[in-house]
């Protein structure tokens, strides 16, 4: 019953992550992931795009040939070369049935994570899912998966030890700022005033750095951020005529395309010869590779990061084991709620046919006999229909949910 949920995910685990752009839907929308589902004969579908993964949750009952996951990706962007679908057997995971159901609940529990244990995974999870359902793709049985996925999330943070001593993707990419000592007066660009740069900025203020310039497509939310580390808010045109220089940059925005160009990276440099910490943790990168080559310049992206998290993390991998029993319990409890759920929707339909069996028998096949009865015999006959009609409602339903028990 199960077997129609699926999933096709490209992680940290198999790929290199500035590799892992290439398989993100470029500019999701709406319209686009329709379009995907048709394409595919999806019946719902969930879409998730972060920093260590991109996945695609769906149901469907179709099989899917050989050459599916490479027309998928094809159809997610078709400016993929053939390296990039060639390599698709080794990067691309496809779980179906349980399985799916399986690498769900590790993800939202982030026992898959590359930072093992942070909890920012299971926001991002809630917020694609809150996308892909304001936008109508998802249905009953994603809602009900994703129901299940947070409570065992919570329960495997509240029972297993995986979440101490939290540190995440940003606070790796802080050490690596400390490390590079870079003064605290030292001129420092945020790009970006998503939640990943608000959590840079608490730790900006935290470490005492104080000159900050926030730029953001939305100003607002960059003034935001410039009240908490007293910095400057700027919007993200802006950073064309900027000519404040700079000592390190962040940048960490959703665009799928590169902000940060040749051109723009020059002209913010003004000038200035002096080696540049530049902290990329947007993906797919923001910063153009052609910047990257460039002299000069100290680039950290999430995939530096990959040590450092291994290192922090070995002891939380030991609670990975506690989390996949708290998973395979809720497996079993899921597969039968999930049973009954189909059993409630197929027997929506049950009280209207009831009725509409009680209609003609009074209005019909009875129809002559009821003419010729008294008023209180009538009545009675009423009540019994209608005594009978609410006992046989619940009669299927109660045997039919013996049967998964
Ligand atoms: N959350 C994490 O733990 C984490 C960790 C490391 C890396 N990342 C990566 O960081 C990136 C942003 O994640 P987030 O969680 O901060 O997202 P978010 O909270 O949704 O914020 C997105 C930010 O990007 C800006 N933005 C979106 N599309 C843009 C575009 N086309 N052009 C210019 N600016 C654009 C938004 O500007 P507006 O305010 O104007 O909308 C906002 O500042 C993603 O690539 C993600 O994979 C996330």
């Amino acid at each position: 019953m199960l077997e129609n949920y699926k999933i096709l995910t490209i992680t940290h685990r198999t790929t290199n992550l500035n590799k892992l752009g290439k398989y993100v839907m470029q500019e999701a929308s709406q319209e686009k992931l329709a379009a995907l589902k048709q394409q595919f004969g999806l019946e719902e579908l969930l879409y998730l795009a972060t920093c260590n993964r991109v996945l695609y949750f769906f149901k469907s009952s179709n099989t899917f040939s050989v050459n599916f996951q490479e027309d998928f990706f094809k159809f997610i962007n078709p400016a993929l070369e053939n390296g990039s679908l060639s390599c698709l057997p080794e990067i691309a995971e496809y779980f179906d049935g349980r399985e799916a159901l399986n690498h769900l609940f590790e993800v939202a529990s982030s026992m898959n994570s590359l930072v093992i244990g942070e909890r920012e995974i299971l926001r991002q999870l809630r917020e694609a899912y809150e996308q892909s359902y304001d936008w109508g793709l998802t249905g009953d049985s994603i809602r009900l998966a994703m129901k299940s996925a947070i409570e065992t999330a919570k329960e495997v943070y509240s029972n297993t030890r995986i979440g101490e001593k939290p540190i995440s993707v940003v606070s790796l990419a802080i050490q690596k700022l400390l490390a590079s000592k870079t003064s605290k007066e030292a001129r420092i660009l945020l790009v970006g005033a998503g939640q990943t740069n608000k959590l840079v900025s608490k730790f900006l203020k935290k470490h005492s750095f104080t000159n900050v310039a926030i730029f953001n497509r939305t100003l607002a939310k960059a003034e935001g951020l410039a009240n908490l580390v007293k910095g400057k808010a700027y919007s993200l045109d802006e950073l064309n005529s900027y000519e404040g220089g700079f000592d390190c940059m962040i940048v960490c925005t959703g665009a799928t395309k590169a902000i940060v160009d040749q051109k723009l990276y020059t002209q913010l440099l003004n000038g200035d010869s002096d080696e540049k910490l530049v902290i990329d943790l947007a993906i797919p990168n923001n910063v153009a590779k052609e910047v990257i080559d460039s002299t000069n310049i100290n680039y950290i992206e999430i995939e530096d990061l990959r040590q450092l998290a291994s290192a922090n993390l070995s002891f939380r991998k030991k609670e990975v084991g506690h989390g996949q029993k708290i998973i395979s319990k809720n497996l079993e409890i899921f597969q039968t709620l999930y049973q009954e759920r189909q059993i409630e929707v197929a027997m929506k339909e049950v009280p209207s046919e009831i009725k509409k069996v009680k209609a003609h028998a009074m209005d019909h096949v009875f129809k002559k006999e009821l003419e010729n009865l008294d008023e209180d015999a009538l009545e009675l006959l009423n009540r019994m229909m209608t005594y009978m009609e609410k006992r046989c409602i619940s009669i299927p339903m109660v045997a039919a949910k013996s049967v998964i028990k």
